[in-house]
Parts: structure tokens; sequence; C-alpha cells
């Protein structure tokens, strides 16, 4: 009985931890305005587990920053470029969560530099001003070719 009831609180501890996991980034309720909030948190929170080679708070931050870059309130204009700067966003959230699991402070240091850029290029798309290509540092492009 008593194995039953914590077995149950497991159990539901765990699917509310998936479930929120899963369908909350794409809750219709989340606002634009909350899911970029936090992906400026996240991206913070980011750089605080760089600075203190804490791979996993880097990890748990690029991951959510992944996952908010997918909510319906991430997307917030139907513009081609809007897109392109989505997937930007997302593939250095994603390069930022190999670079924790290799447990390699450099690269991690690169993603989240590349990850800033594309913060201004979307938010410079987003004020009609033409982007530039910032052309990276020969050290971090050699950082980044690992
Ligand atoms: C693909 C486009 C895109 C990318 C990439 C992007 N943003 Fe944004 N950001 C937006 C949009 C859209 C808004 C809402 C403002 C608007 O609609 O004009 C916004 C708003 C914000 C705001 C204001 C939030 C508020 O409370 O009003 C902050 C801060 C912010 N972004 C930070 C960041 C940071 C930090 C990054 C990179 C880690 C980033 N953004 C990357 C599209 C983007």
């Amino acid at each position: 009985m008593k194995t039953k009831t914590i077995l149950g609180a497991v159990l539901g501890a765990v699917l509310f931890t998936s479930l929120a996991a899963t369908v909350a980034p794409n809750d219709p309720k989340i606002t634009t305005r909350e899911v970029m909030k936090a992906k400026l948190e996240s991206s913070q929170k980011v750089l605080e587990g760089i600075a203190t080679e804490n791979f996993v708070t880097i990890s748990a931050n690029a991951q959510k920053l992944a996952a908010l870059s997918q909510a319906a309130g991430w997307q917030a204009r139907q513009t081609p470029e809007y897109k392109q700067y989505t997937a930007e966003f997302r593939r250095h959230a994603e390069a930022l969560q190999k670079a924790a699991r290799d447990e390699n402070v450099d690269a991690a240091s690169v993603a989240w530099f590349q990850l800033t850029i594309s913060c201004v290029n979307c938010h410079r798309h987003l004020r009609g001003v033409r982007t530039v290509s910032v052309p990276l540092a020969p050290a971090a492009q050699a950082v980044a070719a690992w």
C-alpha cells in the first residue's frame, strides 16, 4: 500500500516533469513577451554557466533556449528572414548543448558569442535595418572548427 503510494507519487512527478518540459513551450497561452523574457533569462544563465564552468547550467539553459525558439509565442513575424534567424539561433543553442556535453568551455564561449550575434541580427531585422554579417576573429574560428 505504502509502496504503491510512493510509486504513484514518483510516476506522477515523472509524468508532470516530462509534460512540463515538452508541452509548456508550445502552450499558446505563453505570450511573445513571456517567451522573449524567458529567452533573456536563459541566455544570461548560459553566460553564468560558462563563467563558472558549470556545464549542467549551460546545458539546461541552452536546451531551454532551443525549446523556446519552437514556442508558438516565438513566431512573432512570418518573414523568411525571421525563420532564418530563428534557425541560426537554434543551431547555436544546439552547439552550446554539445559544448556542454563535451565539457568544452572554449567551444561554449564561441557558441555563446555566435548566439549573441544572432540576437542582434534578428533584433536589427525587426527594426527593419539591413543586417551585416560579423566575421569571427581567427582564434574564435579555430575553436569553432573543433
Ligand atoms: C529570431 C528572432 C529573434 C532572436 C534570434 C532573438 N530575439 Fe529577442 N526578440 C524577438 C522578438 C520578435 C521580440 C519581441 C519584440 C517585438 O515584437 O518587436 C524580442 C524581444 C526581446 C526582448 C524584450 C523583451 C520584453 O520584455 O519586451 C529582449 C530583452 C530580447 N528579445 C533579448 C534577446 C536575446 C538576449 C537574444 C539572444 C540570446 C534574442 N533576444 C534573440 C526576436 C528575436
